[in-house]
């Protein structure tokens, strides 16, 4: 090769490879423990059409969801050490980061309907919440909805006595273990991805959550009843690596915010009736009995639940209920 032509091919080298090194798309991995075929793992798919649509492929958003890259305890480690960008986890897993304010939303029959939740989610309570996750080097984007939560057993549950005694699933949150312990029950923290297997090998007996997790997670298969307590709630934050998100370039930020907001718009469009399709699915299944309380049943749960919002009083903070509860007043619950 002639000096000339050798010195235009490493020109040309040059300038592709810059080109290919200018263009290569800023990679958000998001990572999560649920089906795709979940309020969450739904809204994860429209933010990242939406978020790479926006950006014109100058960002990439590689989903990962079902447990197949972290379970619950290291997807937050992960987030923080930057190994993954963006997570959505329950509410309820945010304590043993050292933010129990989160497990406001785990008090039994905190929220009496969607309405007070997004007046919380939506408002100063919402802000003031994701704030506090900024010192440990985490930025909250949006509040995922998801929704109210039933009990599963292999025996029949009317009231809150008959799960007395029986070993039950929790999310890492100390309120949940309060509310079980309130029931006589034995609460036992695992991780998401375990628990089809520790219902079907009698590791634990029962767990809670919202239909949609129950039917995807096919818990149902291994549980002979559920019951419509409704008498907590599941929702999630979603989340970023702060030094991630304060590095990106300003216009791409902007536009990954915007697509954000529309992805919370359809998650929480969308919760109420994947739920209501989940447990439809459920009855149609056979597999287990679906009971809705009674009026009087309902009013048994609630006394035996309620004072949980007072011993976790210190915990979570009596002023941080108390606002919570002056929402729900707001809009004539008392
Ligand atoms: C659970 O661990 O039970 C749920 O919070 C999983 C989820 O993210 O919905």
């Amino acid at each position: 090769m002639k000096l000339t032509s050798l010195l235009f091919s490493m020109l040309a080298a040059t300038v592709v490879s810059g080109v290919a090194f200018a263009q290569a798309p800023i990679v958000i991995k998001f990572s999560h423990v649920v089906s795709v075929d979940t309020p969450k793992g739904k809204a994860a798919e429209r933010f990242k059409e939406l978020a790479e649509k926006a950006t014109k492929g100058r960002v990439k958003v590689e989903l990962y969801p079902n447990s197949t890259l972290y379970k619950d305890k290291e997807e937050l480690e992960a987030l923080q050490l930057g190994a993954v960008q963006m997570l959505a986890p329950s509410l309820a897993k945010f304590g043993p980061l050292g933010v129990k304010e989160f497990e406001v939303f785990d008090l039994p029959f905190i929220f009496p309907d969607k309405d007070v939740l997004y007046r919380v989610t939506e408002g100063q309570i919402g802000k003031d919440l994701m704030k506090k996750l900024e010192p440990k080097g985490i930025v909250g984007l949006g509040f995922w909805d998801n929704g109210f939560k039933v009990m599963s057993a292999n025996k029949s549950i009317h009231l809150p006595g008959d799960l007395k005694g029986q070993k039950l699933r929790i999310q890492s949150s100390k309120v949940l273990d309060a509310q079980m312990r309130a029931l006589g029950a034995n609460p036992q923290v695992l991780a998401f991805s375990e628990v089809y297997q520790a219902l079907q090998t009698g590791v634990v007996d029962g767990t809670e959550n919202p239909p949609s997790n129950l039917y995807t997670q096919k818990m149902h298969e291994v549980q002979k009843h559920v019951t419509l307590t409704n008498h907590g709630y599941l929702g999630y934050a979603v989340i970023v690596n702060k030094k991630f998100w304060d590095g990106l370039p300003a216009d791409i930020r902007g536009e990954l915010d915007t697509a954000m907001k529309s992805a919370t718009k359809y998650a929480n469009a969308i919760a109420q009736q994947e739920n209501d399709k989940a447990l439809e699915a459920i009855k149609k299944s056979g597999k287990s009995t679906v009971y809705l309380p009674s009026v009087a049943e309902r009013n048994e749960w609630r006394k035996a639940l309620l004072p949980v919002q007072k011993t976790m009083e210190d915990r979570i903070g009596k002023e941080l209920i108390a606002n919570v509860n002056k929402e729900a007043a707001a809009l004539g619950y008392k």
